[in-house]
């Protein structure tokens, strides 16, 4: 077992420093900052993410996992350093590496023995080369310092599970001595490691990212010609996910990808390409066909509902998918604007995001306590995000919408149930449940 500093408990820091924890390594995490290390010190996790919290309090009592916001503290007698800071996005898409070249620098300054340090941020190609640079040339003491690319594929709501069950962990090194150490960290996870040089492992987390953000544009894609031919998009990836060559994951349309990982790294990997003079058309078109699927929810609400001024509109789901409570890039920060922009009155229901949306959405939005509570006399309910409490919803909570519409953005709900439950129903790349079978709309 080795002794090991995790630099950024951010989502993909805290999962890996538990998780290596866990596994039976000794664990420091560094964080700079101090109200959140106190909070972690307790066990408490800073991010909603199912098991994490248990396994960190633990691991915390079997003396395995610390954390703390002195480097030197958690540098000391470290053998491996994982690098998992932040790399926001650029105005122009670009990642931003400032924070991770101070890492490089804080390390230099640091290590006071020979150390592996490990990239888990998801970095621009050539970027674990830059960081050797730096560490090379800062370097205080006469020790040697091999980097090593390790991406993180890990999914938020799935983290905890993905660590013992994910597909494949990549590692990336010149020295072939830092690639076996960093197997044989990870052997006890049972997951197979793919071993290659430091470049492709960084294009690997880009070209997957892209590649799956490539699959859900172009099912929905697909969905928006379903709906003008009347055919269903989710027989249409059923039957195309039955070719294994294809595969049946990915392809569920709705209102597009968010999260912190699908917009940013898309647009970083156009920018990694233009960087060598390569126009990457094909994903510039995945990030179009993105943005506009977002808009496309509220287009079909205004079909219905020309002038939404003081109507009364409940969105169900805020979260950028279920099981967790991020917002970033989640949909609904688009479409909330939006129907606020139009004049309408906002009522938002999600089971566990609506702390971190009170703190970034507009502040006109109103908040409910439940699934019955935001479509209580609403002029109709949008649906953003799939969670579990929205898709078990007794279907007559609808009742008691002042006229049941629900447009739906993720395929929540059947369409034969719907229709026998006389509910005007709108999802995507499905056909729709029309007014037909209600008295039309007169207000
Ligand atoms: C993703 C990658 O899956 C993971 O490997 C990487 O490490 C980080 O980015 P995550 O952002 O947690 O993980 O979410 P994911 O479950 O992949 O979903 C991303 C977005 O795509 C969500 O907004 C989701 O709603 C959307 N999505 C996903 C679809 O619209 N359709 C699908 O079929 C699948």
């Amino acid at each position: 077992m080795r002794t090991i500093a995790v630099v950024g408990t951010g989502y993909v820091g805290l999962v890996t420093g538990v998780s290596l924890s866990e596994i039976g390594h000794t664990v420091t995490c560094i964080d700079i900052d101090e109200e959140k290390v106190k909070r972690m010190q307790q066990g408490e996790s800073p991010i909603y993410e199912p098991g994490l919290s248990d396994m960190m309090s633990k691991n915390i009592e079997k003396k395995r996992l610390f954390f703390t916001t002195v480097h030197e503290e958690g540098f000391k007698n470290a053998e491996v350093i994982y690098i998992a800071v932040g790399t926001p996005e650029r105005e122009d898409g670009s990642a931003n590496l400032a924070f991770v070249e101070q890492v490089a620098k804080d390390i230099a300054a640091n290590v006071t023995q020979d150390t592996i340090v490990v990239t888990k941020s998801t970095v621009p190609v050539g970027t674990n080369d830059r960081i050797q640079s730096i560490i090379n040339e800062n370097l205080a003491k006469n020790v040697k310092v091999e980097v090593a690319s390790n991406p993180e594929f890990l999914k938020e709501g799935s983290a905890i599970y993905d660590s013992f069950n994910g597909d494949r962990i990549v590692v990336g090194s010149n020295s072939e001595e830092a690639a076996n150490i960093i197997e044989e960290i990870n052997k006890p996870f049972g997951v197979p490691v793919f071993k290659t040089g430091i470049k492709s492992a960084e294009m690997i987390k880009y070209a997957s990212n892209a590649f799956l953000a490539t699959k859900i544009s172009f099912i929905n894609e697909i969905s928006n010609i379903c709906e003008r031919l009347d055919a269903n998009v989710e027989d249409v990836a059923n039957g195309m996910g039955m070719d294994k060559r294809i595969g049946d994951k990915f392809l569920n349309a709705g209102i597009g990808y968010g999260g912190s990982c699908f917009p940013k790294d898309t647009k970083a990997l156009i920018q990694i390409a233009g960087n060598v003079k390569y126009d990457f058309e094909l994903l510039k078109g995945v990030v179009k066909v993105n943005q506009k699927q977002q808009g496309l929810l509220i287009e079909k609400l205004k079909e219905r509902l020309p002038d939404l001024k003081g109507k009364r509109i409940a969105v169900l789901g805020l979260a950028f998918k279920p099981n967790t409570d991020d917002m970033r890039e989640a949909a609904s920060l688009v479409v909330t604007e939006e129907l606020i922009n139009a004049g309408a009155d906002v009522v938002a229901y999600d089971p566990i995001a609506m702390e971190n949306a009170k703190k970034i959405l507009n502040d006109e939005l109103q908040y409910a306590n439940g699934v019955e509570e935001a479509v209580n006399g609403s002029d109709a309910a949008l649906v953003l995000t799939e969670w579990d409490e929205v898709k078990n919803v007794e279907l007559d909570v609808f009742d008691r919408m002042a006229y049941p519409l629900v447009i739906d953005g993720r395929n929540c709900f059947s369409i034969e149930e719907m229709k026998e439950n006389r509910i005007e129903y709108h999802s995507v790349g499905r056909p729709s449940v029309s007014s037909d079978s209600r008295q039309a709309i007169t207000r």
